[in-house]
């Protein structure tokens, strides 16, 4: 199997969590697709009322065509669950997201949902987090000063620019800088101090928020909680 089947196979699993009359918040990502979609032939085939709440302006255009009615986390009074894809998730349960450009949405949907759920095919479970760059996203005045400090924290960052060169714009309207840590060996204090920055709005490190793990492997869904 490749990382695409495995990403289907958590994203159809996952849609067996989602009952009628749930809100839910919808994340982002390749693997959230697979989600999606499948959510969508659900609610067509047992005519069930489900609320999506969405991560990006990506996630709310896939999630119209494929028939979710969507509200924003403002217009809901909770959040069933969550579920969203990661791109590291260490083997103590606190993962790196953002390698999509939308943690900021994310991290307000996981942090006003009532459980998370996220769904990775194999390849994202490490011992530690770090390999993977972290995400921070900042406001674009001033940007260039984190940045030279970053530099000299020596975080190796890097500003995340589109195909065309420029500096890649969130939903937001905001900056990221990725920093290539290589290894994260205290995520819950580098998290504060990231946070402390003026200028920076959010930083990809989701710590203490997931209840469920579903991994996608050759022999199939494996939960984790
Ligand atoms: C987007 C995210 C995604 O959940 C993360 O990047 C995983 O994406 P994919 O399922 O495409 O591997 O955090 O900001």
């Amino acid at each position: 199997m490749n990382q695409d089947q495995l990403k289907q196979q958590v994203g159809n699993k996952a849609v067996d969590l989602i009952h009628d009359q749930m809100i839910v918040g919808l994340g982002t990502g390749s693997t959230v697709k697979y989600l999606v979609e499948a959510l969508g032939e659900k609610i067509k085939h047992e005519n069930l009322t489900i609320t999506g709440v969405v991560t990006s302006k990506a996630t709310a255009a896939l999630a119209q065509k494929c028939g979710i009615s969507l509200k924003t986390v403002d217009q809901v009074d909770h959040i069933d669950l969550t579920i969203d894809g990661a791109d590291e998730i260490s083997s103590d349960y606190q993962g790196i997201k953002g390698g999509g450009a939308a943690l900021l949405f994310e991290k307000i949907v996981a942090t006003n949902s009532q459980k998370n759920i996220w769904i990775v095919d194999q390849s994202k479970l490490v011992d530690k987090l770090g390999k993977f760059p972290l995400p921070v996203e900042v406001i674009p005045y001033g940007s260039q000063k984190i940045f030279e400090r970053f530099v000299k924290e020596d975080y190796q960052p890097t500003f995340r620019l589109t195909s065309t060169g420029q500096k890649k714009k969130t939903d937001s309207g905001n900056y990221i800088i990725d920093l290539h840590l290589q290894q994260i060996k205290h995520p819950h204090q580098l998290a504060l101090k990231l946070k402390r920055q003026v200028g920076v709005v959010e930083q990809g490190l989701f710590l203490d928020l997931v209840n469920m793990i579903i991994v996608g492997t050759v022999d199939g869904p494996k939960i984790i909680q």
